[in-house]
C-alpha cells in the first residue's frame, strides 16, 4: 500500500524525487465533519468572543500570576498531547482526533483555541506527510507508514499553551524516522541554548545548524511565537538564521516550532485557506513547545 506512490507515479521524474523523499502516501484532504459545538459554561478567548482585546507590542515579562496560568494551560495542552498518542493508529481519522481533542479540552473546563481563530473549523490542526502545518481534520483514515503532526492549543483560565508532536503510524521508512527525530532534537538543541540575555535569534541559527548538518531543510514560513491571554504575540521566534532583534527575559514565554523537510524550503496554501503542502511534495515534521525564561535557562511548560 505504502508503495502506490511510488510504483504508479506517472514518469520517471517523479518516480526518482519520490525516491529520493522515502516511500509514502502524498495526501490531499477529503471531505471533513461539522465544526464541534463548545458548551455554554466554556471560558471563550476573544477571538470568539468579538470582545475587544490588544495584544502586547513588545515581549511581555510574566508575573508570578501569569506565570501560573501558563503552567496551567500548557500543562493541560500536553496532557492532552499524551492521551492522543494513545489513539494514534491505522484506520483511525485525524477528525477521530479532532474529536478526542475536542472532548478532552472541554472535559477539563478549557476552550480549543484553534476553533474558529481567524476562521479554523476545527479543534486542533493534524499535518499528515506532505502536509506541513494547519492541516484540517478529516476523514481520510490514518495508514501504516503516514507521520502526522498533532497541533494542540488550549486556552485555560484566560491562557493558552501550544505544543505539537508528530506521531508515527505502524513502521515508517527510514527517512521518515529520520526526519522526525531530527526535527525533535532541533527542537530539544534549542530549548538548551535559550537564558536570559540570550538573543532570540540564536534559537534559528541553533535549529538551522543541526538541521543542516544532518541534510534535512527548515522551512521558513512558520515562526515560533509569544503566547499568554494572546495565542500568537511577540517575540518572533524564527527557526533559520536571522537577526530578529531583542534578548530573552526571565519571565516571557514563548514558542519554539520548527518544520523540516527533506526538500526544497517552498510551501502552498491549498484552496481552503489553511491546508500549508510542501510544494515538492516531500515530507515535513514539526515539534513545538512552549517555554518559560527562568534565571537560568528555560523551563518547558508542554512537557
Ligand atoms: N497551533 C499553531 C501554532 O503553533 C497555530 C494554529 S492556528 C490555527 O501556532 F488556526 F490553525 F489553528
Ligand atoms: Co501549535
Ligand atoms: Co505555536
Amino acid at each position: 500500500m505504502k508503495l502506490t506512490n511510488y510504483v504508479f507515479s506517472i514518469g520517471s521524474f517523479w518516480r526518482r524525487k519520490i525516491k529520493r523523499f522515502g516511500v509514502y502516501e502524498k495526501v490531499v484532504p477529503v471531505q471533513t465533519t461539522p465544526s464541534r459545538i463548545v458548551p455554554d459554561h466554556i471560558e471563550k478567548p476573544y477571538y470568539v468572543t468579538g470582545q475587544e482585546f490588544t495584544v502586547p507590542k513588545v515581549p511581555e515579562i510574566k508575573d508570578v500570576n501569569q506565570i501560573r496560568g501558563m503552567k496551567r494551560s500548557c500543562k493541560l495542552a500536553s496532557n492532552i498531547l499524551g492521551q492522543v498518542q494513545h489513539l494514534v493508529k491505522p484506520g483511525i481519522s485525524t477528525d477521530d482526533i479532532d474529536k478526542l481533542v475536542h472532548n478532552l479540552t472541554i472535559e477539563a473546563g478549557a476552550y480549543p483555541s484553534p476553533l474558529h481563530y481567524h476562521g479554523f473549523p476545527k479543534s486542533v490542526c493534524t499535518s499528515v506527510n506532505n502536509v506541513a502545518v494547519h492541516g484540517i481534520p478529516d476523514l481520510r483514515l490514518l495508514q501504516d507508514g503516514d507521520i502526522v503532526n498533532v497541533d494542540i492549543t488550549v486556552f485555560y483560565k484566560g491562557f493558552h499553551g501550544d505544543c505539537s508532536k508528530t506521531f508515527l503510524i505502524g513502521s515508517v521508512d527510514d527517512r521518515g524516522l529520520e526526519l522526525v527525530g531530527v526535527t525533535e532534537e532541533c527542537l530539544e538543541i534549542a530549548i538548551r541554548s535559550c537564558a536570559p540575555n540570550v538573543p532570540f535569534s540564536e534559537i534559528g541559527s541553533q535549529i538551522y545548524r543541526h538541521a543542516k548538518k544532518c541534510g534535512l531543510t527548515v522551512l521558513p514560513a512558520f515562526l515560533g511565537h509569544g503566547i499568554g491571554r494572546y495565542f500568537h504575540g511577540p517575540p518572533n521566534i524564527y527557526h533559520i538564521i536571522n537577526d530578529y532583534p531583542g534578548y530573552m527575559q526571565s519571565g516571557m514565554t514563548f514558542t519554539i516550532e520548527p518544520v523540516l523537510s527533506h526538500g526544497h524550503e517552498n510551501t502552498v496554501i491549498l484552496e481552503d485557506g489553511w491546508t500549508v503542502v510542501t510544494d515538492d511534495g516531500s515530507r515535513a515534521a514539526q515539534a513545538e513547545h512552549t517555554v518559560l525564561i527562568t534565571e537560568n535557562g528555560a523551563e518547558i511548560l508542554t512537557k
